[in-house]
C-alpha cells in the first residue's frame, strides 16, 4: 500500500458511491429522507427498456437477486407447463443465503450480512485489472460493467429462447419466431407500406450467420442485440433500416434534407462533430452539414448505407456506449 493508500481509500469510496447510487437511484422518495438500498425493479418483458432508465448491475451478488426475482416474475408470466408450476425452483446447488429473506431488499439492508464496505473491497481488484495499479480507471470500470451489462443480456436471451424454441431443438426457425406482442403495434398487418423492417425474414437472414435457417443462441442473441453484434450483415441490415425510415423519396438513400429532418438530431454522442465545425459559420445547420460532408464519401449529396456504418453505433447506442456512460457518470459523482 505505502504512498498510494490514500487515492486508493479516495477509490473505494467512489466504488461504495457507484454501489449505493446504483441501489437506490430508484424512485427517491424526499418525504423519506431514510435511505433504503433498493433493487431495481423487475425487467418487463412487455416492453423494452427506455435508455434513460437503462442501468447496469454493478455487484454480481446484486445481478443474481435481481435474475432470480425477474426469472420468478417470467414463470408466472409465462407458465411453463414442463415446469411443473409457477413455484417449483429449479433444484439448485446450494441456495443463496438471501433465499431465506422473504424479501430480498431486507437481504441487502441488513448491514451484519450484506456489508457495503466488505463488497467494494471484494470487488475491487476484480475491476482494477487493466493494468492492477491500484487504481480504477474509467476503461477499467467501464469494461467491468460491461461485461455484467452482456451477462444479463444474454441471460435473458436465453429465457427468450426458451419462449420460442417451441421444438426444443435449441434453435430459432424463422416459423417458430413470433415478434414480441410490444412490437405488434409497430405492424398493421395488412399495410404495404412495410414501415418496420425489424423481426421480419430479413432481419432472420441477417443475423443467420451460417446461413442454415436456424438461429444459435449467439446468433439469436445477435438478433435481438443488432448493435451489440459484430455481424457486418446485420450491421448493414440497420443502416438500410434507418435509411428506409426516413427515405421520404424511396430512392434508397438520404437527401441532406432526409438526413437532417429524421436522423441527425437521433445521433448521440457526436460533440466532436459540433467542436469541429468553423466557428464563423452560426447557422444552425452548420453541424449537420458538417458531419454530412464527413459521411458522403464520394460526394453524390446522398448517403448510402455504406456510408452511414460509421455513425450507426451513435444511433444505436450498444452496451457499451451505456457501460462507458454509467462509468463516467459514477467517476464525476465522486469529485462533488
Ligand atoms: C462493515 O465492515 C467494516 C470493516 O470490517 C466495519 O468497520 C463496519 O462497521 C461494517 N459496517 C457495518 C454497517 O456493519
Ligand atoms: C386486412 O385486409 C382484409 C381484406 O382486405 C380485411 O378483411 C381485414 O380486416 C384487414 N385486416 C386488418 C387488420 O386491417
Ligand atoms: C432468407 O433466407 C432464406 C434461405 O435461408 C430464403 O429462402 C429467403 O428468401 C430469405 N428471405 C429474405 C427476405 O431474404
Ligand atoms: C452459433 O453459430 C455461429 C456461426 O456458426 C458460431 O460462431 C457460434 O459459436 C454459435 N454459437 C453457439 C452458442 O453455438
Amino acid at each position: 500500500m505505502g504512498k498510494s493508500s490514500v487515492p486508493v481509500a479516495l477509490i473505494y469510496v467512489t466504488l461504495a458511491v457507484l454501489l449505493l447510487v446504483l441501489l437506490s437511484l430508484a424512485p427517491s422518495h424526499p418525504q423519506r429522507p431514510h435511505r433504503r438500498l433498493k433493487l431495481r425493479s423487475s425487467f418487463s418483458f412487455s416492453a423494452p427498456p427506455a435508455s434513460h432508465d437503462r442501468r447496469i448491475p454493478f455487484d454480481p451478488i446484486i445481478a443474481d437477486i435481481e435474475r432470480r426475482r425477474e426469472d420468478r416474475e417470467w414463470e408466472r408470466t409465462h407458465f411453463f407447463p414442463h415446469s411443473g408450476g409457477g413455484d417449483s425452483a429449479p433444484a439448485m446447488e446450494a441456495q443463496p443465503e438471501w433465499e431465506d429473506f422473504i424479501d430480498a431488499e431486507d437481504y441487502i439492508n441488513d448491514e451484519d450480512r450484506f456489508n457495503v464496505t466488505h463488497r467494494i473491497i471484494d470487488l475491487f481488484p476484480k475491476i482494477d485489472v487493466g493494468p492492477a495499479d491500484g487504481f480504477v480507471s474509467s476503461d477499467e470500470l467501464t469494461q467491468w460493467n460491461l461485461k455484467q451489462a452482456e451477462k444479463e443480456v444474454m441471460h435473458r436471451t436465453e429465457r427468450d429462447m426458451e419462449l420460442h424454441d417451441k421444438n426444443r431443438d435449441g434453435f430459432i426457425s424463422f416459423d417458430e419466431y413470433e415478434p414480441p406482442s410490444w412490437a405488434h403495434r409497430f405492424y398493421d398487418s395488412n399495410s404495404t407500406d412495410d414501415k418496420v423492417g425489424w423481426w421480419k425474414e430479413d432481419h432472420f437472414n441477417a443475423s443467420d450467420v451460417d446461413e442454415n435457417g436456424l438461429l444459435n443462441l449467439t446468433e439469436f442473441n445477435d438478433f435481438l442485440h443488432p448493435a451489440d453484434s459484430r455481424n457486418p450483415k446485420l450491421m448493414h441490415w440497420l443502416c438500410k433500416e434507418e435509411i428506409r425510415e426516413r427515405d421520404k423519396d424511396r430512392d434508397g438513400k438520404l437527401s441532406f434534407q432526409e438526413y437532417f429532418n429524421g436522423l441527425f438530431d437521433s445521433l448521440r454522442n457526436y460533440d466532436e462533430v459540433y467542436n469541429a465545425i468553423d466557428q464563423s459559420d452560426t447557422s444552425v445547420e452548420a453541424p449537420a452539414k458538417k458531419l454530412f460532408s464527413q459521411l458522403d464519401q464520394d460526394n453524390d449529396g446522398l448517403l448510402s448505407e455504406d456510408e452511414l456504418l460509421p455513425v450507426i453505433g451513435n444511433l444505436h447506442p450498444s452496451e457499451h456506449y451505456y457501460a462507458k456512460q454509467q462509468a463516467d457518470y459514477v467517476l464525476t459523482q465522486r469529485e462533488t
